[in-house]
């Protein structure tokens, strides 16, 4: 059976793009693979060093997984700090990581120009202990949003060099995963990029944000002076809500604003105000589920023990074999 590996970083609240880039994946996955899923809170160091409280934004994230599908007795769930043997393969997989090719990535160039005042040597291996989080369960698949394209692609280049280097194939290279489909993206409402948990409150809609600031932000994203001609192409902020409402809204729905569009007939408030009223459709009880998971501590406690204990054999198992094929023995 694939093994299936993938996480979250607890830096704020789930949104849409975590939701339909990774989280929904994550709950069909669990029924045909053997499946980790964790919550990235050391990752999440590396952009928020000092979080208000950490141990807090972990909870509000697992109870987000439960609450939203995910099943202790199908999956393994547990939190990235439980399993120190992370930490372990994070240096050894360090000493074949190349700065060249981690100055490269993509997406440390865009995190050192949001944070020029703290470009840590942490936010440079992110890759690398991306990498680590997914090869010490030896996954073959990964479900994540288009975002993470690239570091899947160095996964399988630090995977592939540590096979090359002591000369065995023990790392499979793992794939990102999407049922088939391309990777998701899902935009933000201002039409500037990746719907994201800090590209500001007026561009994310999060599953447990409140009915009415959440009908606020929608009637507030941008829109433009209409189409003035049939059939003209969408402008960026327009597609961006075309592709929200396919989220979220029936197919008919979606027909009607469309031909209303092309036939220049649309009325962007009316747009607006359905595509509210089906988002709250949709969220609503996920919020509500969560709001009840969350109230219940024990509950939160015991699911991470025993994502905790699987994960640690897990990891414990790939440890020992990699400090076999290294050389790291003790003497007797
Ligand atoms: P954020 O970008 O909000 O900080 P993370 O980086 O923690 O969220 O992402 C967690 C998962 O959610 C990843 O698999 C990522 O690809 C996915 N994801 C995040 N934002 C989006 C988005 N806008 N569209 C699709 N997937 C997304
Ligand atoms: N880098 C991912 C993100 O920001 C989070 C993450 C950390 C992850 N380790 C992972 C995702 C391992 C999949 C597998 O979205």
């Amino acid at each position: 059976m694939k093994t299936v590996v993938s996480g979250i970083r607890p830096t704020g609240m789930l949104h849409l793009g975590n939701y339909f880039g990774a989280l929904k994946n994550f709950v069909k996955m669990q029924d045909s693979f053997k499946c980790f899923f964790f919550i990235a809170d050391v990752h999440s160091l590396t952009t928020h060093p000092t979080p208000n409280n950490l141990q807090q934004s972990v909870k509000h994230v697992l109870a987000e997984y439960l609450a939203l599908g995910l099943d202790p007795e199908k999956s393994t769930i547990f939190i990235q700090s439980d399993l120190p043997e992370v930490y372990e393969l994070y240096t050894y997989m360090n000493m074949n990581a190349y700065l060249g090719e981690l100055e490269r990535n993509t997406t440390f160039k865009e995190k050192i120009r949001n944070q020029p005042d703290n470009i840590n040597a942490g936010l440079l291996t992110y890759p690398v202990l991306m990498a680590v989080d997914i090869l010490i369960h030896k996954a073959d698949l990964v479900p994540v949003g288009k975002d993470q394209e690239q570091h899947l692609e160095m996964t399988r280049q630090f995977g592939k060099r540590f096979n090359r280097l002591y000369e065995n194939d023990f790392f499979p290279a793992p794939k990102a995963f999407n049922f088939g489909e391309d990777l998701v993206k899902v935009p933000g409402l201002t039409g500037q990029g990746k719907m994201s948990k800090s590209s500001g409150e007026a561009d994310t809609i999060f599953i447990f944000d409140d009915p009415s600031i959440l009908k606020k932000k929608i009637m507030r994203a941008k829109t433009d002076g209409g189409p003035d001609k049939p059939n003209q192409k969408m402008s960026p902020e327009i597609a961006n809500l075309f592709d929200l409402m396919n989220l979220v809204s029936e197919k008919s729905t979606v027909e009607k604003f469309r031909e209303d569009y092309n036939k220049m007939t649309i009325r962007y408030g009316d747009f607006k105000k359905q595509l509210a009223e089906d988002m709250e459709k949709f969220v609503y009880p996920l919020r509500t589920q969560i709001s009840d998971i969350l109230g219940n501590t024990d509950y939160l406690a015991k699911v991470a023990e025993i994502g905790k204990e699987k994960a640690k054999a897990s990891a414990q198992k790939t440890i020992k074999e990699v400090r076999e094929i290294i050389g790291i023995k003790s003497f007797n």
